[in-house]
């Protein structure tokens, strides 16, 4: 279905104020979902680690070296400032800086609010993540999921080619033993698909 919410290019002017609601939206989806493939986190977990590990991916993205894209109401004014309850959602694409990996680009978060979910927004953010990659001269993405769980089926329904699962890959929190398993997409992507809303510079 088509999602009744945008994507947007993290921008410093525009979003910075959501950098809280950005490291809750992240540390709902690891200590409700139980989340624990991506990022270096397990629950239970407060927020002031995630703001700084935020902290660190919001320079990441103002070098270059990711992506980070927001999901928001659609906004009918291009410049308006969204509100940090706005935010719905989250994507980010690491960008592979090695000289034989400069093509490549690791989709390694992914995250819809509950209130939010099967209206399409993971589709948009992950579409948004692909356009913004390929205009950055990536032509192969890759990402990782817990095997078994909503994000496998998002990646799969995107188009992204399975090439097998890990089993007791990840630590989950509920005690030393119990692991999850992951499994493993790639995509060869092209510059077409939906354009990311990029508000223009000042
Ligand atoms: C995974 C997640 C991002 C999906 O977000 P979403 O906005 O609900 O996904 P979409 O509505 O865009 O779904 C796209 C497609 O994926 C599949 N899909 C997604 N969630 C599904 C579910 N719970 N059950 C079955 N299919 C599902 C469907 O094919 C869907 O298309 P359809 O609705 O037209 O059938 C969301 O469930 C989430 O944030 N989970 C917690 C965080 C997480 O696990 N992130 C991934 C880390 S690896």
């Amino acid at each position: 279905m088509a999602s009744p919410s945008e994507t947007y290019l993290f921008h410093p002017e525009h979003h910075t104020h959501l950098i809280p609601y950005m490291a809750a939206l992240h540390a709902s989806s690891i200590n409700i979902d139980r989340t624990t493939i991506i990022g270096p986190f397990l629950p239970p977990l407060s927020l002031e680690p995630l703001l700084l590990w935020w902290k660190d991916r919001i320079a990441e993205h103002q070098a270059q070296t990711r992506i980070i894209i927001l999901l928001l109401p659609p906004s009918e004014k291009a410049n308006q400032k969204p509100k940090g309850e706005d935010l719905r959602g989250l994507a980010m694409v690491e960008l592979d800086q090695s000289q034989a990996g400069n093509f490549r680009g690791v989709i390694d978060l992914l995250i819809v609010g509950q209130k939010f979910r099967r209206q399409g927004g993971a589709r948009s953010l992950v579409q948004a993540c692909e356009y913004e990659s390929a205009k950055k001269g990536r032509s192969l993405l890759t990402a990782r999921t817990e095997s078994d769980s909503p994000a496998e089926l998002t990646f799969r329904s995107c188009g992204y080619h399975e090439v097998g699962k890990i089993p007791n890959f990840s630590r989950t929190g509920v005690d030393a033993a119990t692991k999850k398993g992951v499994t493993l997409f790639y995509k060869e992507i092209l510059l077409q698909i939906h354009r990311s809303r990029t508000i223009p510079a000042a």
